[in-house]
């Protein structure tokens, strides 16, 4: 019998696991637990949820898809929670709005503008959607160390991939009043890209006491096209990937520090 709603999962079967990587496709769920040391096992699919275990030597890791957006975000923060995992990494994939940012480049989102719904159901607008110091110290640390390009800074997370990101190749080529001219705006305070995930995944985490950072790889560069070159974007999820497992072991490392002076 699953302990929580969505996920369909046991604290049992989580096996102490403290941290979860969380993409948004059950598709890159087997990609990145295949990029921790370890046994791994898919302990459940439903509907957008997909749960890999890995076991490995520093201790049990998660991953977890989100499916796109803040509502399922928010849904799966709360049950891996009630499950027992405290420290939350996403791994996206994201639309640059800055020249200066190559496609396949990483960004390593340290405070998100808040263009989501389901935030607001867990603090208000006035609450800051930033991500925890240490785990995305370990982000950028591991970000060195694997020598990928990364950018870090503000990052526009919207509940919509057209409107709310400015798109206008769309079924109806319009975008509401409030959205004209969002993107320029953007990019003049110096936000470096558009996903639709962190801002719902830092209030949450902030809001219950938990951490949450957020690393994506770059797919396209929107200062230059609207279309994804799909050969340039090809190492934007591996790239991701390896920052968040060198991050992971980063962090599995305080946890023993931590514990064997406890
Ligand atoms: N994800 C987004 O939300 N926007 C992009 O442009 C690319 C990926």
């Amino acid at each position: 019998m699953a302990d929580v709603f969505h996920l369909h999962l046991t604290k049992d079967q989580l096996a102490g696991a403290r941290i979860a990587l969380l993409p948004g496709d059950p598709g890159r769920v087997p990609r990145i637990a295949e990029a921790l040391p370890g046994e791994r096992q898919e302990l459940a699919w439903q509907r957008e949820f997909r749960t890999w275990l890995v076991h490995g030597p520093g201790g049990a890791v998660a991953v977890t898809s989100t499916g796109i957006g803040g509502p399922s975000t928010a849904i799966a923060v709360e049950e891996l929670a009630q499950l027992g995992v405290d420290t939350f990494i996403r791994v996206g994939t994201t639309g640059a709005i800055q020249a200066h940012i190559a496609v396949g480049d990483v960004v390593i989102t340290t405070g998100a503008v808040r263009l989501d719904g389901a935030s607001t159901h867990y603090a208000p607008l006035e609450y800051p959607a930033v991500s925890d110091h240490t785990v995305t110290q370990a982000l950028i640390e591991s970000a060195r160390a694997t020598g990928v390009p990364f950018h870090t800074g503000i990052t526009a997370s919207s509940d919509t991939f057209y409107p709310g990101q400015e798109r206008y190749g769309t079924f109806s080529g319009y975008v509401i009043r409030r959205f004209q001219g969002s993107a320029e705006e953007w990019r003049k305070l110096r936000v470096l890209n558009y996903e639709m995930e962190s801002a719902t995944l830092f209030v949450v985490a902030s809001a219950l006491g938990l951490r949450a950072g957020c690393v994506a790889g770059v797919l396209g560069n929107r200062t230059l096209a609207e279309r994804v070159d799909e050969a340039a974007a090809r190492p934007a999820e591996p790239n991701a990937i390896s920052i968040a497992a060198g991050a992971v072991a980063r962090l599995l490392t305080e946890y023993a520090v931590r514990n064997t002076v406890e």
